[in-house]
């Protein structure tokens, strides 16, 4: 899921002037947000800051995962995390397209209560957190969130607001407090200890569309964008942790890996990150079906400010241009002329008997720098019940001149060890068994630690075999980006 910040007071504004989005194969038509120069040059004041950092006691961090990316099972993935004194359990969708960490707030008036997830869901109150505070208009995490100025900030007591715009149409708003955050530090192979670190983050007043109904729920949202916002840069700020992670989502048996710190095994190759971007942007450069090169026109693979091919953990499926979605689509299934197709809520779905690896080719994404993204048949074709459904959707995502961008969701970035490594702007990933394990450095000591594989509330297989029906409710798609 791909959201953004907003100062609440331009909220209404935007409302405005975004055009509603409609889920399944309609075009979406994506505004942009283009940063102020006062945000890009907090950007570039941030790396200094980050790189003058010093007295660190930078150590790895386990976050217990749960859920299932798989279109036909829950479509998301989340993580436990602690908050307050005492401290409670909070489960969290992980999104590596959003930038802030909020939870359903004790004040919430459309919160969910409850979740077919196998969690328990905890409304956050900050009054009855002895280390919970609020926070107010005029502190820096509230100047920095919003860029500048924050509108009608006039005393101490006004409280820092925000408002997040999802790519689905769905929504939350609420404050910001600042509270403890107790996570995992790993402190020895398979071993952590509970640390925490003083974080601001979104107490959820008020959520809309699915935030507020799903019988998927959860507590909140945990961004992993790259801003300083994120509950990644207030970490790495704090001097806990570098700005280095990784997920290993796993279709399989649920859950998987998603660790925080520097990994040394598997190897991983990496293609730079494009500077600048809101999200996590690469460039592409080819796609392969089959061993085949798709002959596509070249400006598909521009970046930039309006286009780009974009990662995010947050979406479920994977949104192509419809050029590059065409030519793919012919070349799967070329050699099978006698499948008939029927459409199973707006997906194309077909019977199949035999194995699907055997019977369809490999789709390949080539990145700079020669990395390159494996997409196997089981990947793109999810199985509902007897049939496949083909994963890759057709365009989707477009920005105001028209041009389609990529969006690599947790169809084609599961089953893999992806790593985003924000201190050399690089994102690499390889083909990974996510219920073993990997290996990470800890910086302080330069130990080699093993991060196994989670499984947290893994209780929802039995009690919630969902159909496609409850799942296009949890597809997300980016709306905002730069
Ligand atoms: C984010 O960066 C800006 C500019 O460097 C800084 O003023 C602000 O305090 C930072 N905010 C956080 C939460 O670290
Ligand atoms: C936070 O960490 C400190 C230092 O390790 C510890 O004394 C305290 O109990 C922790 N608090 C919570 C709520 O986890
Ligand atoms: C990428 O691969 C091609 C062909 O395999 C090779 O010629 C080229 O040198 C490689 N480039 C890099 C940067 O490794
Ligand atoms: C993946 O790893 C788990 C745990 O080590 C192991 O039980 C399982 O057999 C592995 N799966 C494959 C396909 O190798």
């Amino acid at each position: 899921m791909a959201l953004k910040l907003f100062p609440s007071l331009f909220l209404l504004f935007l409302l405005n002037f975004v055009v509603p989005c409609v889920l399944g194969f309609g075009v979406f038509e994506v505004k942009h947000k283009f940063l102020t120069h006062a945000q890009r040059r907090n950007i570039h004041l941030l790396r200094a800051h980050d790189a003058r950092r010093h007295d660190r006691m930078l150590s790895a961090v386990d976050l217990p995962l749960g859920g299932n990316g798989l279109p036909s099972e829950t479509g998301l993935y989340f993580a436990q995390i602690g908050i307050g004194t005492p401290s409670k359990d909070y489960y969290v969708q992980v999104d590596t397209g959003s930038d802030i960490l909020w939870v359903n707030c004790i004040s919430c008036s459309r919160c969910p209560k409850k979740s077919d997830l196998g969690i328990e869901l905890t409304l956050y109150d900050p009054k009855s957190s002895q280390s919970g505070t609020l926070v107010s208009c005029e502190e820096s995490f509230c100047l920095s969130a919003f860029g500048g100025d924050v509108p009608g900030c006039t005393s101490s007591n006004t409280p820092c607001q925000y408002s997040v715009l999802y790519g689905d149409g769905s929504s939350t708003m609420g404050y910001f407090v600042t509270d403890l955050v107790q996570y995992n530090q790993v402190t020895g192979n398979s071993a952590t200890r509970a640390a925490n670190a003083s974080i601001t983050f979104g107490c959820g007043a008020q959520q809309g569309g699915d935030l507020g109904s799903s019988s998927e729920a959860l507590d909140g949202i945990l961004g992993f964008g790259q801003s300083n916002t994120s509950f990644l840069s207030q970490l790495a700020s704090a001097g806990k942790v570098k700005k280095v992670f990784s997920h290993c989502l796993d279709t399989v048996t649920g859950g998987g890996i998603f660790a925080i710190g520097d990994v040394v095994q598997p190897k991983i190759k990496t293609t730079p990150l494009v500077p600048d971007q809101q999200h996590y942007n690469v460039n592409l450069k080819g796609i392969e079906v089959g061993g085949s090169l798709l002959q596509l026109p070249t400006d598909l693979f521009e970046t930039g400010d309006k286009k780009g091919t974009i990662v995010d953990s947050g979406t479920t499926l994977t949104y192509l241009p419809e050029a590059a979605y065409k030519a793919i689509w012919q070349k799967v299934f070329q050699n099978h002329p006698d499948i008939s197709f029927q459409t199973v809520q707006e997906f194309s779905c077909f019977e199949y008997t035999e194995n699907i690896d055997d019977g369809f080719p490999e789709v390949v994404f080539n990145f700079e720098n020669n990395l390159t993204l494996h997409v196997h048949p089981h990947d793109y074709l999810f199985q509902n019940e007897k049939d496949y459904c083909f994963g890759f959707q057709n365009g989707g995502l477009q920005s105001k001149d028209g041009k389609d961008i990529f969006l690599l969701g947790d169809l084609v970035l599961s089953s893999k060890l992806v790593v985003y490594d924000l201190e050399n702007q690089v994102i690499g990933w390889t083909d990974y068994n996510c219920s073993s394990s990997i290996k990470v450095q800890d910086d302080k000591t330069n130990a080699i630690y093993t991060v196994g594989a989670h499984n947290v509330g893994s209780a929802w297989r039995s009690e919630s075999q969902s159909s496609l029906l409850l799942l296009l409710l949890t597809i997300v798609l980016i709306y905002m980006f730069i």
